[in-house]
């Protein structure tokens, strides 16, 4: 009998064509937005496997109910809707989509960065509210950013594709904070390992790349944004979860940073009253970081090959926890 797959969104058709291709019956959620917890509980008792993504609340209630699933191989690359320890517990690896993102999240973080300096967005918008009349030799002012440090917090596969467009492009000074030393930075880059308190303290840019976890929820607090720099600029197109808006918000209007760029935000989806969208020196986008039509493609690819493999082999080719594998 051939194995069952629930895909929870209609996701590039790659991943269908793959899977069915492979023997496995296939059903997809086809509804405008993620299925609520109940119902994806209820539509996961009838497969074998699911394929995730991150609205997804795979959590300790819904493995209470779906500890029989034989995989869970998630559309992203980041998994912090998944309780990975519980999947861990009940034996089901986890995947997950790496590197075939890199490319376009850092294309957004990069993006941001350049806006933010610029204040792009504010821009265009004052041009749509006929507030454009004449050149301004003293107004709208923006900062370069040839030269200028560019910080990482999570140096890993996209904090390495941001790094090498910021040297590429500015000739940027790149120090970053990780819980491992990254060689291969130090040695294409020159980056410099630095404590987390001279991150924040020498930063002119400083761009997450880290994944959410309990450690770094809330983590960019006021506190934090004390230490910064009063010209540098913030990025996030890592998870939203990471800072505080309000203290964010808060941090932008005190002057203890220069500007900010989003990709993620908290709540998600922002609300188009929130403060932030109105200041200069921000630019704000509703988590585009992997909305390439190449990395999609590859992230449905990946996470068909994450099925199917397991499956063929007992091998998942991108797995969180290997360990449930051995
Ligand atoms: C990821 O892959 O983690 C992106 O944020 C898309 O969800």
């Amino acid at each position: 009998m051939s194995k069952k797959v629930l895909i929870t969104r209609i996701i590039p058709l790659l991943a269908k064509e793959m899977l069915t291709g492979a023997g496995f019956e296939v059903s997809v959620w086809e509804g405008a937005g993620p299925m609520t917890q109940p119902e994806l509980i209820n539509r996961c008792k009838e497969v074998n496997a699911l394929l995730s993504l991150g609205a997804d609340k795979l959590d300790k209630t819904f493995f209470s109910t779906c500890s029989h699933l034989d995989i869970i191989a998630q559309f992203a690359v980041g998994y912090d809707n998944i309780d990975v320890p519980e999947a861990t517990k009940l034996g089901i690896p986890v995947g997950n989509t790496p590197d075939v993102l890199s490319e376009a999240t850092a294309d957004v973080a990069f993006g941001l960065m350049i806006a933010v300096s610029r204040k792009m967005f504010f821009m265009h918008k004052s041009i749509l509210q006929g507030e454009w009349k004449q050149f301004e030799p003293l107004k709208n002012l923006g900062q370069q950013l040839t030269g200028k440090t560019l910080g990482i917090f999570g140096l890993g596969r996209i904090g390495m594709v941001m790094a090498q467009r910021c040297v590429g492009a500015y000739g940027m000074e790149l120090i970053y904070h990780n819980r491992n030393r990254n060689m291969e930075a130090e040695q294409k880059f020159n980056a410099r390992y630095v404590s987390f308190a001279d991150l924040l303290a020498q930063s002119d840019v400083l761009s997450l790349h880290s994944v959410l976890s309990s450690e770094t929820k809330g983590m960019f607090n006021l506190e934090l944004f004390r230490q910064m720099k009063p010209t540098s600029i913030f990025i996030n197109t890592a998870r939203g979860d990471i800072h505080i808006e309000a203290d964010l918000v808060k941090a932008l209007q005190d002057g203890l940073i220069w500007g900010a760029g989003l990709d993620v935000t908290n709540p998600e989806p922002m609300k188009p009253d929130s403060p932030l969208l109105n200041m200069p020196n921000v630019a704000v986008l509703p988590h585009i970081g992997s909305a390439t039509i190449e990395a999609r493609n590859g992230m449905a690819r990946l996470a068909a090959e994450n099925i199917i493999e397991f499956y063929q082999s007992g091998k998942v080719p991108n797995c969180v926890n290997p360990e449930v594998l051995d």
